[in-house]
């Protein structure tokens, strides 16, 4: 089944890049279902959803029974970021879930066996990404890059919401493009916001993730057509709008 299944969200991403995900870990989880809906309604195209073990992260969020709430809500694709210690424990149980996209740690490879997750991952019918902290040298990854659908270049140290971007994140974003061409997909996580988004794209990323930016703001249509601004601002070929 693989191959087939798993592209289909990536396609839907592909075709609609660059595209803006909120990461879930800040939204109202009392409300889930209402959250997502107005999430759709304001015009969000996936979903980012963050998932810590207070191991691999001083912090912990949620696991399985979430992903798989969301995913009964939502036809949108589901990206599961992975900040755990042991992903090769919980990858099956996460696409079981629903996930359309997994990301784990390149930090957690500790041999290159380690890596076969990602060929795993794809062979359950999901897309496999590897993402890297700022404070890991990109030695760590590149070997493994051509193995990945996705590569996350993290722009805070995994683990909290609201930090400041590191912009060590463009010069990698930039650097990954130029050695990898257009079919990897880059995403970029951590302190994307108005003031950053346009340059994320500008560096070549494809995907953005964002909390605080959206889920500060009380109208989250209004905080996406901010986002897209920003980014219509710094490439010229992007004209993305959503009208609220
Ligand atoms: C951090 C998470 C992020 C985070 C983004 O470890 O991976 O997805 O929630 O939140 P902001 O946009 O607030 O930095
Ligand atoms: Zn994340």
């Amino acid at each position: 089944m693989s191959e087939k299944v798993h592209q289909i969200p990536v396609k839907k991403l592909r075709q609609s890049k660059p595209v803006v995900l909120p990461s879930m870990l800040l939204c109202d989880f009392g409300n889930l279902a209402r959250e997502v809906e107005r999430l759709e309604e304001a015009g969000v195209e996936a979903l980012h959803l963050d998932v810590m073990d207070g191991v691999f992260v001083p912090n912990m969020t949620y696991g399985m029974p979430i992903v798989e709430a969301i995913r009964k809500r939502t036809q949108m694709p589901v990206d599961v970021h992975l900040m755990i210690e042991s992903p090769s424990n919980y990858a099956k149980a996460f696409v079981d879930a629903g996930a359309d996209l997994i990301t784990f740690h390149v930090e957690t490879i500790k041999s290159p066996g380690d890596a076969e997750l990602l060929e795993k991952i794809r062979s359950m019918g999901c897309a496999a990404g590897l993402a890297i902290n700022p404070l890991t040298p990109m030695e760590r990854l590149l070997p493994f890059v051509s193995l990945c659908d996705l590569v996350l270049v993290m722009s805070v140290e995994a683990g909290f919401g609201g930090q400041a971007f590191n912009p060590i994140a463009l010069e990698r974003l930039a650097k990954l493009r130029a050695e990898f061409g257009p079919d990897l997909l880059l995403e970029v996580d951590g302190g994307v916001n108005v003031e950053t988004a346009g340059k994320c794209v500008a560096a070549g990323a494809d995907l953005l993730v964002v909390g605080s930016a959206i889920f500060k703001h009380p109208d989250y249509c209004q905080a996406l057509a901010h986002l897209h601004q920003s980014i219509a601002s710094m490439s010229m070929d992007v004209t993305k709008t959503n009208e609220c």
